[in-house]
């Protein structure tokens, strides 16, 4: 038997891996890398593309003072038919190669790590990549499974990530228990409900004791989209007015907010017809100073750092009841004070499509309460309080249990060795 094999948890913000001792039957090492990817403006001397993963990622694109491609959340676009390709220095990047760059990062470091080529991996994958549309899904496993031969893994199983998070808690039990999962992503949020006995870790056979598996895609990016939108968007002018024909003033278009809401869409801005546009809607606004800071955030590439300050906010009110919503750069002044309630207003709806999510789940599969001896919440995201406090209301009874909130399914899915036999 090969020594090793990995266990990968490609996601949506953060990247993690688990390196298996299949001998020891051990997780010897894991480690995280963010799923970002920047691409300098320029190629090395001897013509190949420039680009660095991962934390590098963040250092490289602020010291080139944002210019380039700064590539984030790159598995939603897995499941797109329209994403197709993607033009980078001259150089078209199709989805599974975009992915293949971090699995690359993630392989090579590892490999490093016990000095061994390993090309054995279980991957994960959410229940569903998109809103539950069977060949959407099929096109995203079909690119994964790509991107990992791309990145030279020859040997390569598929798992859940939801059933590598209860894997990487069932090591931590002593008793047999009908444990509920949740994974709280930044794309995605990935339920199972399933028997974990902890003799039974790493046995060949675990189909009877998985009970249901289901998920949403509402993850830690839709509630910063839904900040953006409502506490963003204003600041860059989504109520500005413009004199559309002489005596006639209109609001400028929504669409054009909707678009600065998620990191994909602003390459939108980048036609030259919606350019032409846009300095007519601020020609003809009189220079609204809100809607100016909308072209300087499109013109010096400022969304990364704009989403930084907006998860900011999410992460202090993890902990606190308030947080200051806070960026100033090249004339943008914004200086929000943000309470928690006020957070909790302005993401009620994605809370809320997870909640009604969790009741179908739980009656569509006949769990009730009562089953269930205890939950797992795990992922960013599931720091979040309404997140939380929507789980404490629905089971009064049972405890809150988390382990590592970003490693544990890499962690889990290492423990999935059993697919290969
Ligand atoms: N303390 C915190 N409070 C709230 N949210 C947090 C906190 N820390 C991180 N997050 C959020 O958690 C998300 C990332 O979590 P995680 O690494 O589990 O996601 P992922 O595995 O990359 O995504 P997915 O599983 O959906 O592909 C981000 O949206 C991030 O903003
Ligand atoms: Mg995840």
């Amino acid at each position: 038997m090969e020594k090793y094999l990995y266990g990968i948890d490609f996601g949506t913000t953060n990247s993690a891996l688990a390196i298996y001792n299949q001998h020891t039957r051990q997780v010897e090492h894991t480690f995280l890398v963010p799923s970002l990817i920047y691409f300098d403006e320029y190629h090395h001397p001897d013509g190949s593309p420039n680009y660095v993963v991962g934390e590098d990622a963040i250092a490289a694109y602020l010291a080139k003072g944002m210019k380039g491609r700064f590539i984030k959340s790159v598995k939603q676009v897995l499941s797109r038919p329209s994403f197709t390709e993607t033009r980078i220095q001259n150089k078209r990047y199709n989805a599974s190669e975009l992915v293949a760059i971090i699995l690359k990062k993630l392989k090579s470091r590892a490999d490093l790590l016990i000095g061994v080529d390993c090309r054995r991996a279980v991957i994960g994958r959410p229940v569903f990549f998109d809103d539950d549309n069977v060949q959407k899904d099929t096109l995203a496993q079909t690119r994964l499974s790509k991107a990992a031969t791309l990145a030279g893994f020859e040997d390569v199983r598929f798992q859940l990530e939801p059933i590598g998070a209860a894997f990487a808690y069932e090591s931590t039990l002593s008793k047999k228990e009908r444990v509920l999962v949740a994974d709280f992503g930044g794309g995605t949020t990935d339920f199972t409900y399933l028997i974990l006995d902890p003799e039974k870790v790493g046995n060949h056979d675990r189909k009877s004791d998985m009970m249901a598996n289901g998920g949403i895609y509402v993850g830690g990016d839709s509630l910063d989209a839904a900040f953006m939108w409502e506490q963003g968007t204003p600041h860059f002018g989504k109520h500005t007015q413009y004199e559309a024909t002489p005596g006639k003033r209109l609001t400028v278009p929504k669409s054009l907010f909707a678009n600065i809401c998620s990191w994909e869409q602003m390459n939108f801005f980048n036609g030259i017809r919606i350019q032409k546009d846009m300095e007519n809607y601020y020609h003809y606004s009189g220079k609204d100073s809100k809607f100016k800071n909308l072209i300087t955030l499109i013109e010096h590439n400022l969304g990364y750092a704009v989403f930084q300050a907006i998860e900011k906010v999410k992460i202090t009110l993890s902990d606190t009841d308030q947080a200051l919503f806070t960026y100033h750069h090249l004339g943008i002044d914004i200086e929000d004070h943000i309470t928690l309630a006020k957070y909790e207003q302005i993401t009620a709806k994605e809370v809320g499509r997870i909640s009604v999510y969790l009741d179908q789940f739980m009656q569509q599969n006949n769990i009730s309460p009562e089953s269930v001896d205890s939950l797992f919440l795990t992922g960013g995201t599931s720091q979040v309080k309404s997140i939380q406090q929507l789980f404490k209301k629905r089971f009064p009874k049972i405890n809150l249990n988390a382990g590592d909130n970003f490693k544990s399914v890499a962690i889990g899915l290492a423990y999935s060795g059993y697919l290969f036999e």
